[in-house]
């Protein structure tokens, strides 16, 4: 038996530390925002490499928050991968604007640059590309298109912190200090995780943060005095309390994803006759890799995921279509195969357990039982 995640395994020593936080939480009866959010805002700022991080409810309302703060507007277009979670592409028609899909890269699995080129018309406001499953999208060859055509660049980095991509000034740059805003995600099964929901926005950019800021509650400066239109975003402060006490075991973590994820590709490495039944995931020749999700492709993708649940080896498909196959995004008029790669891709991911605490007994089970289905 493996789990596909087990996330008590990393949160075990840290629990006295917690529950203490918890306690001190109730007595201080500063429940909401508060000491331990800013305090947590200085530590992501810091880490990303940002002037600036604004906490906020989840990584939906991050992506909400950052297209409010540019002043997205009804007509306006976002392009945004097909092969992403609901919410980068449900933020822009929240607000009236309208999702333009972009294919993926088949190696990367992030958003094509040529594709997002080839879609920018004179209504694209954005371009959001999301580092997914912990790995940069191609930011140098976004960034020079965002540049050109004069759009604004917001970074999906819910499943993604500390990853980094090398930009044109040959640097690595961690992911949400390249656009105009970053958007993170703290839901527990990020590689960063709150007891809860939580999320945050990171910026270079002062007014974008004091707007960011404003929006979180209300656009209300000072008490019901309301500038602009905002929405009640605000971070609970015990799940403060979580992120800045795990926040030090972050990088240990991520470590520890990617020596799983080496031990992956070592043990089918082992296994010559797998080589052409799965497409391992392609590792980026720069930068740095977080590996929230280890996704493998094969043609056999649901007999596999079946046979593999019936010996009780937990896997998960993300995703299994592209948003632009999702039945509220049909007034779009996207054909399924529009998208070629997100399309194929979508049909044959599967998702091998990667977290903390995962053993090498159970990754070695993992792949033992995918070679006995292809026996
Ligand atoms: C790529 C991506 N964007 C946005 C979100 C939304 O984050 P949240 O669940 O915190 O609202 C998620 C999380 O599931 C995600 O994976």
């Amino acid at each position: 038996m493996v789990p596909f995640l087990d996330l008590s395994r990393h949160v075990a020593s840290l629990k006295p530390a917690i529950k203490e936080g918890l306690a001190s939480v109730v007595d201080s009866g500063i429940f909401v925002l508060g000491p331990e959010i800013a305090q947590f805002e200085k530590n992501l700022a810091e880490y990303c490499g940002t002037r600036f991080a604004v906490a906020c409810a989840s990584g939906s309302e991050a992506l909400l928050m950052a297209l409010m703060a540019i002043d997205l507007k009804p007509g306006d277009e976002v392009i945004v991968p097909s092969f992403t979670f609901f919410a980068t592409a449900s933020a822009v028609v929240r607000l009236g604007g309208t999702p333009v899909f972009a294919d993926i890269c088949p190696d990367s699995l992030n958003m094509d640059p040529a594709d997002v080129e080839r879609k920018i018309t004179s209504r694209t406001r954005a371009i959001l590309p999301v580092h997914l499953f912990g790995r940069a999208a191609d930011m140098e060859k976004l960034d020079a298109i965002a540049k050109a055509h004069g759009l604004e660049l917001i970074e999906d980095c819910a499943q993604a912190i500390g990853a980094e991509a090398v930009l044109a000034d040959g640097q690595n740059h961690r992911v949400g200090s390249m656009g105009s805003i970053g958007c993170f995600s703290f839901y527990p099964t990020k590689n960063l995780g709150t007891m809860g929901d939580g999320g945050a926005l990171t910026t270079q950019n002062e007014a974008l943060a004091e707007k960011l800021k404003l929006l979180r509650g209300h656009g209300m400066q000072p008490r019901y005095f309301h500038k602009i239109i905002g929405i009640n975003g605000r971070l609970d402060a015990f799940q403060g309390i979580v992120l800045n006490q795990k926040f030090p075991f972050l990088d240990g973590w991520t470590a520890e994803r990617q020596q799983i994820a080496e031990r992956y590709l070592d043990l089918f490495k082992s296994k010559p006759a797998l080589a052409d039944k799965i497409q391992l995931p392609a590792q980026a020749s720069s930068g740095r890799m977080v590996w929230n999700q280890f996704c493998i492709c094969t043609n056999e993708r649901n007999d596999l995921e079946k046979f593999l649940a019936d010996r009780k080896i937990g896997t998960a498909i993300y995703y299994p279509f592209g948003l632009h196959e999702q039945e509220c995004f049909r007034y779009l008029n996207y054909a399924p195969e529009d998208l070629p790669v997100t399309y194929r891709v979508s049909r044959s991911i599967l998702a091998l357990p990667i977290f903390p605490g995962l053993t090498s007994a159970e990754q070695e089970e993992v792949v033992e039982g995918i070679a006995e289905f292809y026996k």
